[in-house]
């Protein structure tokens, strides 16, 4: 008979969870008691779980298999009837939303530190996700913060790893563990939304298609959906594999992280679709052949052309953006006649939402979108309904956008990330910006409208967001808009959003850097970049 030990503990201060769950370097996740203290914190903060079933498993970075053994004694020894893991410990974000949700579970725990990199030396990161299958709201997550504050003692079963790369159900204690095919259940899912016929036939006609799953957990999921499932030829997904380390990789879809996908976009003889996801999959990048979507771009057309999808064929309640996100998607919001929310930075302020029914799809400009089939971002899915358009369109995904901006006009849009800034010049440069006023103020070729912190009250429950960061608005509705990271590892990361609406269509195939340099300039010389944090230029653009 295994027995639960009681394992005396002191708090870890820090063990706030941010942006999305807590994440920190495997070190000090590694240290004893530093994961088993915040697992007790999250049973301790989320009511009876006396006889209910919890959903496991992470994107497979290093140190994934380790934590879950952990977190499947400590679920035994708090009281859980059972736990679903995915085999191999592998379930990727959106999956993990889908199986808490189509299984009315008490919610679940993921093991991601996202797009961050991974390996000894690298990130790991833990979150709960709520039984509506989100990300845990601030209350919430406050409360495990808290408890992790106070923490004196944890329990876990006495017992040894239990196998969890076989597919079946086996006890541990008292607990039944119940390995599944991470993959069937979300499979199944997008069947159901995409016109599937329709995706095969656009392959069977000689459409190609990269997708590069960067070594991250999307690898089976890709393959299973795009090669088995709609026929693309094998190959189509790059990186397959999954591996601890991301093969050394930032697995980030963006323009400087999937730089071999990048690459292979481009010139006459490139396929005619590219994709990438993140670590976790929730993210994802849209390319044409030489042609790049931005997330905030790609939100808005497919919010335009969401009807030729099976799922949303009935038409969108509502859509939902990030604030720093370009208002590209409310200007079809307009159009169609529906509502525009704008929500602080991070995919939970899109929960109360979406369980409302007032939005339908969302997005955030980090490479974010989704709908309402989870609740969570969803990378694959973001490329699945690009393809259902795709194949309903039949015209290059350089075409569709061209013909968007026609139609609404451009948002010209930029981000600059100063990544591993010094924390301190970043908190003071935020200070900075905080007290200016700048009302009425010409900078350039522009008149301050209003600058402000930006903060929000969620229209369903009333909860207020304070402090999401700081906007300058300008008369003709162009925006620069600051914000220090919330999920970086090491020191702080400065984003810096820049954008501005252009109605000329011949002047839509202009270089955003080159569209944008004087409101770049604008924002550099505000936030005194240079003096404050000594970098001339930002880490990464997109
Ligand atoms: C970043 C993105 C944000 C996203 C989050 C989790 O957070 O900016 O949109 O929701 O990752 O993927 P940040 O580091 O800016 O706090
Ligand atoms: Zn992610």
């Amino acid at each position: 008979m295994a027995i639960v030990k009681t394992v005396a503990t002191t708090p870890f201060s820090g063990q706030k969870p941010g942006t999305s769950g807590l994440r920190k370097k495997v070190a000090v996740f590694a240290q004893p008691h530093y994961l088993e203290n915040f697992v007790q914190a999250v049973f301790d903060s989320i009511g009876e779980v006396t006889g209910k079933t919890l959903v496991v498993g992470g994107d497979g970075r290093h140190h994934n298999r380790a934590a879950i053994q952990t977190i499947l004694k400590m679920a035994a020894a708090a009281g859980f009837a059972r736990v679903m893991v995915g085999k191999g410990g592998i379930l990727s974000t959106p999956a993990a939303s889908c199986v808490i949700r189509k299984y009315r579970t008490f919610g679940g725990i993921i093991l991601s530190a996202s797009h961050n990199p991974g390996g000894p030396t690298e990130d790991f990161g833990i979150k709960y996700n709520i039984p509506a299958g989100g990300p845990a709201p601030e209350a919430v997550t406050e409360a495990i913060f808290t408890r992790s504050q106070g923490i004196g003692e944890y329990r876990i079963l006495d017992a040894g790893d239990i196998d969890i790369d076989t597919v079946g159900s086996r006890p541990l204690g008292p607990l039944l563990v119940e390995v599944f095919d991470p993959v069937a259940d979300y499979a199944e899912l997008m069947e159901r939304l995409f016109d599937f016929a329709a995706i095969r036939a656009l392959f069977a006609s000689g459409f190609r298609m990269k997708f590069d799953a960067m070594h991250a957990v999307t690898g089976p999921y890709a393959r299973e959906i795009l090669e088995c499932r709609l026929g693309a030829p094998a190959g189509t997904v790059m990186n397959g594999v999954p591996l601890e380390d991301f093969g050394g990789g930032h697995p980030d879809p963006n323009l400087v992280h999937a730089h071999d996908l990048v690459e292979a976009m481009k010139g006459a003889g490139a396929p005619d679709f590219g994709a990438a996801s993140d670590g976790d999959g929730d993210r994802n990048m849209i390319l044409g052949r030489d042609f790049y979507v931005t997330p905030s771009d790609s939100l808005a057309v497919l919010a335009a052309n969401a009807t030729l999808c099976p799922g949303y064929a009935k038409g969108l309640a509502g859509i939902a953006r990030s604030m720093p996100t370009s208002a590209a998607a409310d200007r079809v919001a307009a159009k169609l006649n529906i509502p525009a929310f704008e929500t602080p930075t991070g995919w939970k302020f899109f929960g109360t939402l979406l369980d409302a029914g007032k939005v339908t799809l969302c997005g955030e400009e980090s490479f974010g979108t989704g709908s309402d089939h989870v609740r969570e971002k969803d990378g694959l899915w973001a490329v699945l309904m690009w393809l259902n358009v795709l194949a309903r369109r039949r015209e290059s995904v350089a075409a569709i956008v061209s013909a968007h901006w026609r139609e609404f006009g451009r948002n010209v849009y930029s981000r600059h990330d100063y990544e591993g800034v010094d924390a301190k010049a970043a908190d003071g440069l935020m200070e900075h910006l905080r007290g200016l006023s700048l009302k009425g103020v010409r900078l350039g070729a522009y008149t301050v409208a209003f600058n402000d912190d930006f903060a929000y009250t969620d229209p369903v429950d009333g909860s207020v967001s304070t402090r999401q960061g700081i906007r300058v608005v300008f008369e003709d509705g162009s925006r620069v808009v600051f914000r220090l990271s919330g999920t970086g590892t090491e020191g702080a990361t400065l984003r810096v959003y820049i954008e501005r609406y252009e109605p000329d269509p011949t002047r839509h195939g202009l270089d955003p850097q080159v569209a944008l340099a004087d409101l770049i300039a604008i924002a550099r010389d505000l936030a005194e970049i240079e003096a404050r944090t000594g970098r001339k230029q930002p880490t990464v653009i997109t």
